[in-house]
């Protein structure tokens, strides 16, 4: 009987704890020659070739990755599907991008086939950039949820989704009601929370466009499925600040509009945090909440430099992730948001982001702060098998610059820098090969 086994070969790397918290070297594992066993979409084995190459039994395929990366699949804790057509549009910040451009593409999403077309292309790209899990937003609608959700389940990925909820300020063919949008995801978590890979998120676009009411609602379906991921944004951009401080005048802070509607939780990801206040971080901090830090979207639009050193000040470090923020950010690619956040880092304060840190806020971090440490992230025995291999030779200026390292550690700075799907040689998710660069060449043993 097959058992669905099957082995990658090639240095792996991974992590045995947090680079933030002891020296960012030595949190990080480096298998030079591995081997990563897997059975029914699990790992179930790692370590060096030499050790376990007797495991291997002769119907065991071993796909051979020589002079690459092996990495858990990578993970972006805030990304908007609908969006990704409207990547790349000119001359706005925040509020008037949303108006502008966002919310007619938003639009379009009444109709399931655009729905479902965009979502097929929204997968494939985020495999073809070694992207295995994602934190979702859809639209308003609730069929752009199911054919997320239907695409991803076909796929086999590990994917929060949800339906967005906005009952003001936004055009009327985007608006529901508290009422509507409660049933809708209260029927869409039954639906697909916990279905296959796939997890829920309760998600209000953000405070502008919700009635405190609305908010209240979300917080009262987290009461009810304990495990429901919430998504929201929060202090991305001062003019939308000044405007959600206008809307609730009894609220103390932008945090505390979700604080009192009980929206402020362990799985609660808000996406950009880039102005909060020394309260607020330990507001988060003792929630045990996520912030999703997106570098391009924030440099795209304006918005200002994630203060990610502060974020994890060691008296109440606050769970950070790294998000694409598609369509205000610019690439899919966790690589080149890697890039951006470095520079964001020397930018906004003293402490550099270090490659393996930064490896750690797309991989492990972003698994724990998501509280799936348990099943994704990292490469060890009992995790789900979702990764990617990266390739530092991929094009000829990285081959030109790898030349020059030492080291696999000395590798991964230039291939963040430098990288891109061009970079992502093969995709594996729950075990499979999900994705496969044509360009660069594969060797399969036995
Ligand atoms: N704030 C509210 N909605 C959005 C959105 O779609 N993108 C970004 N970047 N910020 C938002
Ligand atoms: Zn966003």
């Amino acid at each position: 009987i097959s058992k669905n086994r099957s082995a990658l070969r090639g240095c792996y790397v991974t992590f045995r704890d947090n680079p933030f918290r002891v020296p960012a070297q030595s949190a990080l594992v480096v298998e030079e020659d591995g081997l990563i066993l897997m059975e029914n979409g699990r790992i179930t084995q790692c370590g060096p070739y030499a050790e376990l190459a007797h495991l291997l039994q002769a119907d065991i395929p071993v796909t051979h990755y020589p002079n690459c990366i092996i990495s858990a699949g990578l993970i972006d804790a805030h990304v908007h599907y609908p969006q990704l057509s409207a990547i790349a549009s000119w001359g706005q910040q925040l509020l008037p991008w949303l108006e502008e451009y966002i919310f007619p593409t938003e639009a379009r999403f009444a109709d399931p086939a655009v729905a479902r077309a965009a979502a097929r292309i929204f997968m494939t790209e985020l495999l073809r950039n070694g992207t295995t899990t994602a934190a979702v937003y859809c639209t308003v609608h609730r069929q752009s949820v199911d054919a997320f959700f239907e695409e991803s389940q076909k796929i086999g990925t590990r994917m929060i989704a949800g339906k967005v909820l906005m009952d003001r300020n936004a055009p009327a063919n985007l608006r529901d009601t508290a009422a509507q949008g409660y049933d809708d995801s209260l029927n869409l978590i039954h639906r697909w929370h916990g279905k296959g890979r796939q997890l829920y998120a309760v998600t209000p676009r953000f405070a502008m466009t919700s009635t405190q009411e609305q908010l209240e609602q979300a917080g009262a379906l987290l009461d009810q499925f304990p495990d429901v991921f919430m998504q929201t944004h929060l202090s991305e951009n001062t003019d939308e600040i000044a405007e959600v401080a206008r809307l609730f005048p009894d609220c103390t802070s932008y945090l505390d509009v979700y604080d009192k509607a009980g929206l402020v939780r362990r799985r609660s990801v808000f996406g950009h945090g880039i102005h909060l206040d020394e309260e607020a971080l330990h507001r988060c901090h003792a929630a045990g909440s996520t912030l999703a830090h997106c570098p391009t979207s924030n440099l795209f639009l304006g918005s200002g430099f994630f203060p990610l050193a502060a974020t994890q000040s060691p008296d109440r470090p606050v769970h950070v992730a790294l998000a694409t923020d598609i369509g205000a950010g610019t690439t899919l690619s966790m690589l080149g948001t890697m890039a951006e956040a470095y520079k964001v880092s020397l930018a906004a304060g003293k402490e550099r982001l270090h490659p393996a840190q930064a490896f750690w806020l797309a991989t492990a971090g972003a698994a724990q702060a998501l509280n799936l440490e348990d099943r994704i992230g990292t490469i060890a025995p009992g995790m789900e098998a979702d990764l990617c291999v990266l390739d530092p030779y991929a094009t000829p200026l990285l081959a030109y610059r790898a030349a020059r390292c030492d080291s696999i550690e000395a590798q991964l700075f230039p291939l963040m820098i430098l990288g891109d799907d061009r970079c992502i040689r093969a995709t594996w998710v729950a075990g499979h090969e999900v994705h496969r660069n044509h360009s660069l060449p594969i060797s399969r043993d036995s």
